[in-house]
């Protein structure tokens, strides 16, 4: 039976390096959930203390209401696609995918059944009969794949499974593992370092730098409401502009003033005393442009620097002053008025779009 699962003030140490530091979280039954950062942050020892490889050096670990911490890994019942996790190189593709099924006393015909179903769902039915050495790196990673999901686990752990895969089959197996969680309802933990993916298989991401969490929520809500200025930076294209702190309204939103001398209101995180230098995030497509003659209430002025035309959207280069680049994205749309390199323009934005971190400016 798929389960829940709880990381409860996880800290691991090789020596002096703290690997995984004070992780807390819990996973619901049948969630989707991703650990997401760049190289080194922590995801695969973390993964693999869930999957038992590893001991932590403090914390707890439980699968529903049972602590695990002493559960040998072959007794979790646990789903595994790791990096470099070998197949069997003397069976065939199907003995491999069998072979949880065989050591769960399964039937013939339920074994048939059940691996022909996963054939078809990595689209291996016709290599069957292969054996990993006749087989392309993407195709053996697939056989890892139907062989982690066909026992039905009540966790599975996956660690960039899709990493060695050309895209066309990347985009595949994203839409596929994800459909097929979703049918089993299996509680799958997910470790990628790609965003893309992460936003969009996840029911939730947990955004990790340096052995710690930065951030856990859904997909859309770590994209538009990032709480930390690594999340901020980390999770789609943003500007990122240090900025100082002019004056923080009884309603809760704060006057700042960017490089350049115009001045926007925003909303923040943590200290924002007067004088006080931060660092504001605005996504391009969260600015609109208007001509210079428009209101500058939550607007400031830049001077077009350069244009990319992308077929869809339009991406603008501004200069806002004091050397500092401002990227803005415009939907293209039938008739819209090119804007000119070059001229200056009022950049509006809302200030629930521009977010203020507390730490000092980044250049
Ligand atoms: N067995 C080990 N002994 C010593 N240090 C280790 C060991 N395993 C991992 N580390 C260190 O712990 C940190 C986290 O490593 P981990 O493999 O969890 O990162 P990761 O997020 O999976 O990175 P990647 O995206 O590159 O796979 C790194 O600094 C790594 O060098
Ligand atoms: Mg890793």
């Amino acid at each position: 039976m798929t389960t829940s699962v709880t990381i409860n003030s996880v800290t691991k140490r090789f020596g002096d390096t703290t690997a995984v530091n004070n992780v807390n979280f819990e996973i619901a039954k049948g969630e989707f959930f991703t650990l997401l950062g760049s190289s080194g942050c922590g995801k695969t020892t973390l993964l693999r203390m869930i999957a038992g490889f590893m001991r932590q050096t403090s914390g707890n670990i439980s699968f529903g209401d049972r602590i695990i911490d002493d559960v040998p890994p072959h007794q979790r019942n646990t789903g595994m696609v790791f990096q470099n996790y070998a197949i069997f190189p003397h069976l065939t593709v199907f003995d491999n995918i069998a072979y949880g099924l065989r050591a769960r006393r399964r039937s013939a015909a339920d074994i048939e059944k059940e691996v022909r179903r996963m054939l078809d769902l990595v689209r291996l039915g016709h290599l069957a009969h292969r054996r990993p050495r006749e087989l392309s790196g993407g195709q053996q990673q697939r056989v890892v794949l139907a062989r982690a999901m066909v026992i039905q686990p009540d966790v599975l752990l996956m660690d960039e499974p899709l990493s060695n895969l050309d895209t066309e089959m990347r985009v595949h197996l994203r839409s596929e593992i994800r459909s097929l969680q979703r049918q089993i309802g299996i509680t799958t933990i997910y470790v990628t370092h790609d965003q893309e993916e992460a936003l969009l298989m996840s029911d939730r991401i947990a955004v990790m730098s340096g052995g710690q969490i930065e951030q856990i929520d859904t997909p859309h809500r770590t994209y538009s409401e990032p709480q930390t200025l690594f999340v901020a930076g980390f999770i789609g294209e943003n500007n990122l502009l240090p900025a100082s702190i002019i004056a923080t309204d009884a309603d809760g939103t704060t006057l700042i003033e960017l490089p350049g001398g115009g001045r926007i209101k925003g909303t923040g995180f943590g200290n924002r005393q007067a004088g006080s230098s931060c660092t504001v995030s605005i996504r391009p497509q969260d600015i609109d442009i208007s001509p210079i003659d428009g209101s500058l209430v939550d607007a400031f002025q830049g001077t077009l620097f350069d244009l990319q035309f992308l077929g869809g959207a339009l991406k603008l280069i501004f200069d806002i002053g004091a050397e500092r680049l401002l990227t803005v994205s415009l939907q293209g749309r039938r008739g819209m008025e090119m804007p000119i390199i070059g001229g200056r323009y009022l950049l509006n934005v809302s200030r629930q779009a521009v977010r203020i971190f507390e730490q000092g400016a980044q250049s």
